[in-house]
């Protein structure tokens, strides 16, 4: 145990399996059934998957909130199991979870962001510059001074991002972020989330319901029933419809209006994802 090994992997799940405790008499079902994963480090990385196909519990693995019952999980080459790296490996990889009102402790925006800083016991002044560079990234900077409660969701959950990244973790996980929030709220939110790959480099894992939230994504890894489905890019992934209708999943509504206009005998490739591609495949197919 706490073998360390070298890599641009953040995150290294090997034949990763894991049951919950059952209850008395009950035998203890898997529900990560031999997970071979590998993300690279300062990729954006969108997981999908039907309810309870295993995507929050994979999340979890992602920084020691659970162990392997099977298998091994390395965080930036650390063995999640190994407990001397547990402080690191939280440190390496935050997250952010679907109801804002459970992650925000202080009563005052900049006394929220400073939490994680304050206990990693970073000086005053230090402090003081990852609060304010935190703010700035979710747009939050003028609002230090506010209280929590009175910010709408997408707000909310913009001090929350901002208390995850103020511990200037690695990687950080995003498990259904926008579910609670309003359109304008979950535009907000992928935002920062498209700023954290493109302009601090993060590593960002994000589960969502949401398709249109992932058509950005370096990568999509589908799970079904406690195994990686599919894995591609969105390119890859969005095209193969059938499929992801069979795993119960949706597909962007660019790619579904190509694909009912295929059925009515057109003949474009269902790789346009954002609404500009997606009015340019269906601009060039009308004019031939
Ligand atoms: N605390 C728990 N105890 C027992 N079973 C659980 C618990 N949490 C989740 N499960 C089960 O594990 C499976 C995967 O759940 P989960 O990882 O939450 O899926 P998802 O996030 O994709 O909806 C589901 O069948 C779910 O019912
Ligand atoms: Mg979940």
């Amino acid at each position: 145990m706490g073998e360390m090994i070298m890599s641009d992997r953040i995150i290294e799940m090997k034949d990763l399996s894991y049951a919950y405790t059952a209850a008395e008499g009950e035998t203890p079902r898997l529900v990560l059934k031999g997970i071979d994963l590998e993300i690279e480090e300062g990729t954006f990385v969108a997981v999908l998957g039907h309810n309870g196909s295993g995507k929050s519990t994979l999340a979890k693995h992602m920084n020691a909130v659970f162990l392997p019952s099977g298998g091994i999980v390395y965080v930036a080459g650390m063995d999640t199991a190994d407990e001397n790296l547990l402080i690191e490996i939280r440190r390496t990889v935050g997250m952010v979870f679907q109801n804002p009102d459970n992650q925000i402790v202080a009563n005052v925006v900049e006394e929220d962001v400073a939490f994680a800083p304050e206990n990693l016991g970073c000086p005053p002044e230090e402090i003081r510059r990852r609060v304010d560079d935190a703010l700035k990234v979710v747009g939050m900077y003028d609002f230090r001074e506010h209280a929590p409660h009175l910010l709408s969701g997408g707000q909310k959950q913009r001090v929350a991002i901002a208390g995850v990244l103020a511990m200037q973790p690695k990687c950080v996980v995003f498990d259904e972020p926008t579910a609670m929030l309003d359109p304008r709220g979950r535009e907000e939110v992928t935002a920062i989330i498209r700023r954290m790959r493109d302009e601090l480099g993060t590593t960002v894992v994000l589960i969502t319901h949401h398709m249109e939230e992932t058509i950005d994504a370096d990568r999509l890894v589908v799970m079904a029933d406690g195994r990686v489905a599919m894995d591609g890019t969105p390119r890859e992934i969005f095209s193969q419809v059938d499929r992801l209708r069979e795993l119960g999943l949706d597909v962007p509504q660019t790619v579904d209006l190509i694909y009912r206009l295929n059925k009515k005998g057109f003949s474009m490739p269902l790789d346009a994802l954002s609404p500009d591609e997606c009015a340019e495949a269906v601009a060039g197919a009308l004019r031939t």
